[in-house]
């Protein structure tokens, strides 16, 4: 028999009169003095006297087992290591979702002194593109240094080893802009286009068949820590590779044109990642809605913007609204300035990014 209790995404697994736990969501206090880069000592006085540390889930003659995910929630608010992470979602393309994370991780790390890992889940590669150029990105998809392999070694056969190799994969130090310094890249490949359809139809039996959602929690797991933040820019879709992004997220936000396609999907957005979250136990907060590409003299995205307000059951609107420009518009290629303020120079569009970077940083510490 197996089940799932309800809390804090723990799974234990009830296989005949044995209770195995999997190891993946549960931690013991030296587990929690490596998250949090201390010593034993110092997590048991946090134990013994901090009042917010996590009950534990059972006490087994090893010691006391905690929720991972409780243990997260803790050590975020004690400030340990643990970066946010945050999903960046539409069902629609072309509405700036690329382009709003690459500026947010470009302006948390040069303006606001923070450790950004971007995570390119979009079989398009445009976070990738933009990062680190189309010929650097060229070499390591024919060496299979991007996100695909992961995805495939979970559709390789039993007994065949796995292929992705997080430290080849992992780019640190990306983006052409100089005072850039401190954003790394997981890439991503056009090929994720047909592993998202092979994994949806994955036979069971298979190694992580039963949870093809876990597959990027389970690889990026001993770098998470290493960052302040961690963008995951997905596909326009809410498939497998999708929710592998939302696996390993803290909340999303959601940036849209203010038109009625563009905003149509959000209410499915909300529901779905909703149940996702309920399932796993866990909170995935609605962060809010970005407005992108602007233009002041349309009526409909004035009387839209309106809408996306007054809607009591959509996510909270950014205040910051990126208006349609040529300087963004150009900011999706990959080229070399020394600065963010030359990137964007006209139109406001460096002003524009860093506030967006400020009241991104302000709700997403408000939802922890
Ligand atoms: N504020 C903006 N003003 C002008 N062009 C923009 C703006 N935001 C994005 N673009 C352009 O629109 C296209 C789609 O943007 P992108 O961020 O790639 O969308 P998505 O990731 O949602 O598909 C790109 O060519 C990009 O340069
Ligand atoms: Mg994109």
């Amino acid at each position: 028999m197996t089940y799932t209790l309800g809390f804090g995404g723990v799974n234990v697994i009830h296989r005949g009169s044995a209770v195995v736990a999997d190891d993946a969501d549960l931690v013991g206090l030296a587990e929690i003095a490596e998250l949090a880069r201390v010593s034993r000592t110092v997590v048991s006085n946090w134990r013994a006297r901090d009042e917010r540390f996590p009950a534990p889930i059972a006490e087994l003659r090893a010691g006391p087992v905690f929720a991972r995910d409780a243990v997260r929630r803790y050590l975020r608010r004690r400030n340990r290591h643990m970066a946010h992470v945050i999903s960046t979602i539409n069902l629609k393309g072309g509405v700036g979702k690329t382009t709003t994370t690459v500026g947010l991780a470009e302006m948390l790390s040069a303006e606001f002194g923070k450790k950004v890992l971007v995570i390119d889940l979009d079989p398009q590669t445009n976070a990738t593109t933009v990062l680190i150029g189309e010929d650097r990105w060229r070499d390591l998809n024919a060496q299979k240094h991007t996100l695909v392999t992961l995805f495939t070694d979970a559709l390789r056969p039993d007994g065949e080893s796995a292929k992705f190799d997080l430290d080849a994969a992992l780019q640190r130090k990306v983006s052409p802009v100089s005072e850039v310094r401190t954003v790394d890249l997981l890439p991503s490949s056009l090929d994720l286009i047909d592993v998202q359809d092979r994994l949806a139809s994955m036979p069971s039996g298979r190694f992580y068949s039963n949870n093809p959602t876990d597959l990027l929690r389970r690889a990026v797991r001993p770098i998470l820590g290493n960052y302040d933040f961690v963008l995951v820019d997905c596909p326009p879709n809410l498939g497998i590779v999708t929710l592998n992004g939302l696996r390993i997220s803290d909340g999303y936000i959601i940036p849209t044109i203010p038109d009625v396609l563009s905003t149509y999907g959000i209410p499915q957005i909300q529901a779905r990642v909703k149940a996702f979250a309920d399932n796993l136990g866990e909170t995935i907060h609605e962060i809010g809605i970005i407005v992108t590409k602007y233009r002041a003299a349309s009526t409909v995205h004035r009387t839209t913007i309106d809408r996306l307000l007054n809607d009591e059951e959509l996510p909270p609107v950014f205040e910051t609204v990126i208006p349609e420009g040529n300087a963004i518009a150009a900011s999706a290629e990959f080229a070399s300035t020394s600065t963010l303020r030359q990137k964007y120079q006209y139109q406001g569009g460096y002003e524009v990014f860093r506030d967006l970077a400020k009241e991104f940083i302000d709700a997403v510490e408000e939802a922890a």
